[in-house]
This record gives C-alpha cells, sequence and structure tokens, in this order.
C-alpha cells in the first residue's frame, strides 16, 4: 500500500484549490531524521497564495489534518510532519507479505515487454576475466528485476566466437598445437596459443598474413577452418558452463558473434542503399562527425567484417525479433565509445529504437589481500577465486557450526554468494577492490551476513515452534514498538525499491535493501524477547517470518542463494 499516496489525498482537502494531488505526492519527503516522523511536507510553495509565513501555514494545516494511517501529526516551523500509525500500518505490510510470499512486490506494470539483455559474453578460447564475471551477474539481477516487474527478459550470451583473432588461433594451433593438451585443458591450452603467436609474430611478421587468410577461409566456410572453430568453441563453451552452473545462472540465447556471421552482407546492404557507406583507404566506413565521433569501421581492406558490424546487425535482429521495450548491453565501461558509435550509426539509419539501448557499464574489480593462486600469469581466474571463497566458508562453518550436516553443499552457497554478493552491493559504476578476508565474513556488510541472519531468523522460528503454515493472512499481525518499525517500513518500500532498481539500471538497490532489512532485523532480535509471553508475541513471529521472505527473495533476485542453516 502507499502510505504517501494515502496521505496525500488526505491533505488535499485542504489545499485542493491550490495544489493537485500529484503535486503534494511529489513534496511529500522522507525527513531526514527519525524524530521528525516517516513523511513531512513542506509548505514554502504556499505562502504566496495563503499570503502567511510557511510556520503558520503548517500550524493551520495540523489543526484539520486527519487520515487513518497517521497516528500524530505535528507543525514544526514550514514542515507538517506525519507519523505513521504503527500498528495499522504493520498490520497492513506484514498481512501483505504473508499473503503473496515470494511474489510480494511483483507488478505487472511492464506488461509482457521484451528486454533482452546482453550479458557475460566472454570470448572464446580466452579465460571469463572478473570483468566477465560482473558483466554476468548484474546481467542476471536485472533480468531478475524487470522480470518481477513484469516484464519478459531474454538473456543472450552474446559469445565473441568469431573475429580475426580466430585465424590467429588457427594457425598457432596447426603449427603448435596438440589435439590432446586442448582436450584436457582447453581455455588454458588456446590461450597459451594465442599468446605464443603474438610472441612468434615478433620475429616472424609474415605470420599475420596466414592468420588473416585463415580468417577469411573462416568466414567463407572452409571446411577445416570451420570444424577446428566448432571445435575449440564447444570447448571453451564447456568450460564456461561450469561456471555457469555453479552460479546458477542461465541463458535464453547464446547466439554470439559468429551467428551473424551470414547476417552482415544486410548491414552493408542498408547502409549502401542509405548512402552511409564511404571508403576511406579501401576500407567502407561511416561517418560519425555529426555525432563527434571517429568513423565507425564496417568493412577492412580485405573485406573482414569488424566487432561493430556484428554489433549492428545483433542490434537489427533483436529489434526485429523481440520489438524490444529496452535493450541492455551490461559491457564494461572501456566499450563507452564502441556503444556511441553503435547507436550513431543505428540513428543515421534512421532507426530512432537506438534511444531504447542502454550501455549498461560496471567498474573495475581490482583484487588484493588475499593472495590468490593464479593457475598462470597475471589473469586472475574466476573459478579460482570461488574454489577460495569456498574453502574459506567451509572454514568458517566448521569453526561456527561443526554439527551441520551438509557443510560441502552449504560452503558451495556461502562463497559464492559472498563473490556475488559483494560483486553487486555497490553502486555499478564504482571500481572495486576484491578481498576475500573481507567479504567471506558473517558479519559486516557481506552476503554470508544476509544469509546468515535469514538462517537465524529461521531458526527462531523453530525454537518457537511455529512455521509457515501457522501464519494466516487475515489475522491482524500489528505491532507498536519501536525496533519493529524500521523493518515494516523496509518491507513496505521493497517495490519502490525494485522500481528505482529498473530505472537506475542498479542492482546494488536491492542489495542495499537486504543489508538494512538483516541490519534493522537484528536490532530488533537484540532488544526484543520475542519467544517471551507479550500480546505482540504472534505479530512479533509473522514480522520474523517476514523477514526471512523478504530476505530470501531480495536473494533470489541477485541470484545469491539462501541456506537454510549454516
Ligand atoms: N565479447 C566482448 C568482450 O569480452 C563483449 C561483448 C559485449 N556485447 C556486445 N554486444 N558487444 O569484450
Amino acid at each position: 500500500m502507499d502510505y504517501k499516496k494515502i496521505i496525500a489525498e488526505d491533505l488535499s482537502t485542504q489545499l485542493s484549490d491550490h495544489l493537485t494531488i500529484d503535486k503534494i505526492y511529489h513534496l511529500l519527503e522522507k525527513p531526514k531524521i527519525e524524530e521528525h516522523g516517516d513523511l513531512a511536507f513542506p509548505t514554502f510553495q504556499l505562502a504566496k497564495v495563503f499570503r502567511k509565513n510557511p510556520a503558520e501555514i503548517a500550524a493551520d494545516l495540523s489543526k484539520e489534518f486527519s487520515s487513518e494511517v497517521v497516528s500524530s501529526v505535528k507543525a514544526v516551523g514550514p514542515y507538517l510532519n506525519f507519523y505513521l500509525d504503527k500498528g495499522e500500518v504493520s498490520a497492513e505490510v506484514l498481512g501483505e507479505i504473508l499473503s503473496a510470499k515470494e511474489n510480494y512486490g511483483a507488478s505487472d506494470i511492464g506488461n509482457g515487454k521484451n528486454i533482452p539483455l546482453d550479458m557475460s559474453s566472454p570470448n572464446i578460447a580466452k579465460p571469463m576475466s572478473m570483468g566477465h564475471l560482473r558483466s554476468t551477474v548484474i546481467g542476471n539481477a536485472l533480468a531478475n528485476i524487470v522480470d518481477k516487474l513484469g516484464y519478459n527478459p531474454i538473456k543472450i550470451n552474446y559469445l565473441g566466437d568469431w573475429g580475426t583473432q580466430f585465424g590467429r588461433l588457427i594457425t598457432a594451433y596447426k603449427l603448435w598445437g596438440e589435439e590432446e593438451k586442448v582436450r584436457t585443458n582447453p581455455i588454458a591450452e588456446l590461450n597459451e596459443l594465442y599468446v605464443r603467436f603474438h610472441e612468434e609474430l615478433e620475429e616472424e611478421p609474415e605470420l599475420e598474413s596466414v592468420g588473416r587468410e585463415w580468417f577469411r577461409k573462416l568466414e567463407a566456410g572452409d571446411e577445416e577452418a570451420v570444424q577446428l572453430w566448432r571445435w575449440f568453441r564447444e570447448e571453451s563453451l564447456n568450460e564456461f558452463n561450469t561456471i555457469y552452473e555453479r552460479l546458477g545462472i542461465t541463458f535464453d540465447s547464446m547466439n554470439g558473434e559468429a551467428f551473424f556471421n551470414d547476417k552482415m552482407d544486410e548491414v552493408v546492404d542498408i547502409l549502401t542503399e542509405k548512402e552511409l557507406l564511404i571508403e576511406d583507404q579501401g576500407a567502407q566506413v561511416v561517418r560519425l562527425d555529426e555525432y563527434d565521433l571517429q568513423p565507425a569501421l564496417i568493412k577492412k581492406q580485405d573485406g573482414a567484417t569488424l566487432y561493430i558490424t556484428r554489433d549492428i546487425a545483433a542490434a537489427l535482429y533483436r529489434k526485429r525479433t523481440y520489438d524490444f521495450d529496452q535493450a541492455l548491453y551490461v559491457v564494461g565501461q572501456d566499450q563507452i565509445y564502441h556503444f556511441n558509435q553503435l547507436k550513431a550509426v543505428l540513428n543515421k539509419m534512421g532507426y530512432q529504437w537506438e534511444e531504447d539501448i542502454h550501455h549498461i557499464i560496471f567498474g573495475l574489480i581490482s583484487i588484493d589481500g588475499a593472495k590468490m593462486s593464479t593457475r598462470r600469469g597475471k589473469v586472475v581466474l574466476l573459478e579460482d577465486v570461488l574454489n577460495e571463497a569456498v574453502e574459506r566458508a567451509l572454514l568458517l562453518i566448521n569453526e561456527k557450526n561443526p554439527t551441520l550436516s551438509n557443510k560441502e553443499e552449504v560452503a558451495e552457497q556461502v562463497g559464492v554468494g559472498a563473490v556475488l554478493f559483494h560483486d553487486l552491493q555497490h553502486d555499478r559504476r564504482n571500481d572495486f577492490n576484491f578481498n576475500l578476508d573481507e567479504i567471506v565474513q558473517f558479519e559486516g556488510e557481506t552476503g554470508p551476513y544476509v544469509q546468515y541472519t535469514r538462517a537465524r531468523a529461521l531458526s527462531i522460528l523453530k525454537k518457537a515452534n511455529v512455521d509457515a503454515n501457522d501464519f494466516i493472512k487475515d489475522q491482524n499481525y500489528s505491532l507498536t514498538d519501536q525496533y519493529s518499525w524500521p523493518i515494516i517500513k523496509l518491507i513496505q518500500s521493497f517495490s519502490d525499491n525494485l522500481a528505482r532498481a529498473h530505472q537506475e539500471f542498479e542492482p546494488s538497490i536491492i542489495a542495499k535493501h537486504a543489508l538494512h532489512v538483516a541490519q534493522a532485523f537484528n536490532r530488533f532480535y537484540a532488544n526484543i524477547r520475542v519467544l517471551d509471553d507479550h500480546p505482540e508475541k504472534d505479530s512479533r513471529l509473522a514480522l520474523v517470518y517476514s523477514v526471512a521472505l523478504m530476505l530470501e527473495e531480495d536473494l533470489r533476485i541477485l541470484g545469491v542463494q539462501a541456506p537454510d542453516e549454516m
């Protein structure tokens, strides 16, 4: 229920001559200090029409105001401060979440409209980087967010499985590769071959043209080239899939760059027809001067197409296939220029829908503290990070809950959850440090802290000998103490948070919501003896159960598992 709206309506009985309900609604604000109530209305705007000073206006309004959801109203200077009726509101909010359960906060505002999300999109034959991890988990969380708002998310893994580098890779494999080695350790081996190609290139520059020739063959469908490429792709995908499985993330489409190989002629045709393609030193470009951008290189001298050519084809395909409401591309900020060019080309082609394309950027992760045992070189392998996090989680569990029966399983949920949550709790644009010592902890602002708080709530219910079925939704679970009130308000604000998370494409809003609920709950539990006899005991238990539901739903949206015990 929207209490702000109710108060706006109730205030409007006194103000309808001067302000619309909508205007009143937008003027109502959350007071900065808790003592100033739950909502405040500033009266400055009315001074002119009433020919009174704002403080007088506030005082006058407070005398006449009445509302079922407000227990008291106070005029403080130019502000009118409203105190919601705790008993009334808590009964309403708890009733709602107890009956909706995991559907709490869901809406149909999206009306089933499609939102394709380009996410993860690692490059074949190369290790998945921390950047790809960010893209994967941010994309997955955004998909869950828009899904909850009634849109239809389409998760697309736009694999980097095409491009001149595959000509080089085939060359390297043919010169130095061993089938057996690639089979046992595909990505590491292929990556090594690729690195070696570049090393040998220093001595033997003619390798470059050999590589280019192999890519030309690949684009032309040469059997040997295609067979090798297909094999590299398959082996790489197998490795990526073990990570996706571990993260519990699935995709609706695996159409990567290669899928668009036969769809690029059309792009060139349309560009030619619209007279946008210009020859520049033998290459084909689209000039973008009017956007203050460098020309977009569409076709190289040797006829090879480029990353942007495939992205144009992919955008056309997505618009046609999904008629999207928005198209999201969760890709690092180092590609801002690329997406600016992409949107500019589409705009120049006359496609207004380029405005619905959003490049969802994110910051860089740097790793410190924990000494990561990387398998090779400087690249930190995601798998190693996850393994190390799980190891640490297991140590913690052994220490805190040695009798837990499914320790290994819980350690996996806690370790992986810690990494995912940490990734999602910061504003996505921020760069952040990655320190496993700090994030695999049951205290502090961590994923395990949220998981632990939920498990704790469940154990309280167990101790009280109640379970989910004992909470009847139409019972009046009314709470009046000061510690439950912040929790009630946080639960109540969930759908606002969801809408904002979509508006700003910011999953951290949900992660912060989870942390705030967990913190408020732990303060509540430290101060209120939930298991003691008390007139509000049933309501308190209903609150405990609601917190478990709320945290589970926040975590689910973030893609983090919630173990019942840990
Ligand atoms: N494969 C690219 C990379 O790893 C990311 C692809 C992003 N998506 C896109 N449509 N360009 O850098």
